[in-house]
């Protein structure tokens, strides 16, 4: 079992990865100090597989637990479950000191946490990540939130869990292509921030493909301190926190334009990672090896690493990249690697020379 600390004053708080620290649940909640009532909130493919376990661990230590669950999927984000769930809270007399548990990947999570950042002005809340994208990423740093018609993510909280426990038991479940997906944030953080880990990746790749019990938690551990690390110095993303965007520019842009239908989140940002170390080669002097090492890797995990657009998509695809919020004053910024393990943010890019890089094969 590994702890991480997420460094924030008075709302520090740990981060616990392991088999089946999810059992631990009860114990911890109770050590917060929460009142006897909460829900448990999940979606419809995790709660048949792990929420009796929850449940079950809540009551052992005295809780009353309710399940609240409801339709797997991006499309579930909305207002309108979030006011589904307020009104089942409402109903079972949830008060201040009562808590939410978030019992899922990152759609659960993001809009359990911005439930709880809402309800009577807020409650506090504990997240089980169970998929790796969430163990790593979604889980760690506080950004809760649902979407509009508009967009994703429009509507939001910072707001920060108690304790996250990442139960690498609960991976046992997950679909490979979802698990994959988790991946490329996981190399992500390698090539941001820590050459040593990119190579540990390289060495490790079958390993945790496999999930291999050890591999996998080096991985989520190492991940999440580096996430950690980032939201630590900067947690509303006025500087440095715009680091962990690598690749999410043209990814996001992708998704847009293929409806969210096509890639998922990882296989979005693969692309925008191989695109954005292209880039990186032009502008910054990233060497070509370090180039096709990224790229190299992405493939040994399944991921894709290029796209074929058509003019008139890639016009679509300029227009989202546009229209991402990440955007200030109408000019796409991007994130660019000087070398492994060390980037730049807040860089714009002449649209000519994106154009000529996503051509490439
Ligand atoms: N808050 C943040 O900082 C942050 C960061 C990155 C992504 N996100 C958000 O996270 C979401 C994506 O997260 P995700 O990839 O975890 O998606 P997800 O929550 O939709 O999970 C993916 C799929 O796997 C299923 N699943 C989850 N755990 C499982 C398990 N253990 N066994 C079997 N099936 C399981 C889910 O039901 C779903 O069908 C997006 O909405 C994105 O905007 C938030
Ligand atoms: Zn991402």
């Amino acid at each position: 079992m590994r702890t991480v600390k997420v460094p924030l004053g008075a709302r520090t708080y740990s981060i616990v990865i392991g088999r089946r620290v999810a059992d631990r649940l009860g114990r911890a909640c109770a050590k917060l100090g929460f009142g006897p009532r909460c829900a448990v909130v999940t979606d419809d493919h995790v709660g048949p597989a792990h929420a009796a376990r929850t449940l079950a661990s809540l009551r052992k230590a005295g809780f009353e637990p309710l399940l609240i669950t409801f339709p797997a999927g991006e499309t579930s984000k909305t207002l309108r479950q979030v006011e589904a769930c307020y009104n089942e809270l409402a109903r079972h007399r949830l008060e201040r000191r009562s808590f939410l548990v978030a019992l899922g990947g990152g759609v659960v999570g993001d809009l359990t946490g911005f439930v709880a950042a809402t309800y009577l002005r807020g409650i506090p809340f504990v997240q089980v990540a169970t998929t790796l994208l969430a163990q790593v990423d979604s889980s760690v740093g506080g950004k809760t939130g649902v979407n509009l018609e508009a967009g994703k993510n429009l509507v939001g909280a910072f707001y920060q869990p108690r304790l996250v426990l990442c139960d690498l038991a609960t991976l046992d479940t997950l679909p490979e292509r979802e698990f994959r997906s988790g991946v490329a944030e996981v190399i992500k953080y390698g090539i941001i921030r820590d050459a040593a880990f990119l190579d540990q990746l390289e060495r490790d790749l079958d390993r945790l493909l496999a999930r291999e019990e050890a591999a996998l938690g080096a991985v989520v551990a190492r991940s999440c301190e580096i996430k950690a690390d980032v939201v630590g110095q900067d947690e509303t993303e006025g500087g440095v926190r715009a680091i962990l965007n690598f690749g999410h520019t043209i990814g996001h842009g992708l998704e847009a334009i293929s409806g969210y239908t096509q890639y998922l989140h990882g296989e979005a940002i693969a692309i925008g990672q191989v695109a954005a170390a292209r880039l990186s080669e032009k502008l910054l002097g990233l060497p070509a090896a370090a180039v096709e090492r990224i790229r190299a890797l992405f493939a040994r995990a399944g991921l894709p690493t290029a796209v074929r657009l058509a003019a008139p998509e890639k016009k679509r695809l300029f227009t989202a990249m546009r229209l991402d919020k990440k955007v200030s004053q109408g000019e796409v910024r991007f994130v660019l690697a000087e070398k492994i393990g060390q980037v730049r943010w807040g860089l714009p890019v002449a649209e000519k020379l994106v154009w000529e890089t996503l051509s490439h094969e």
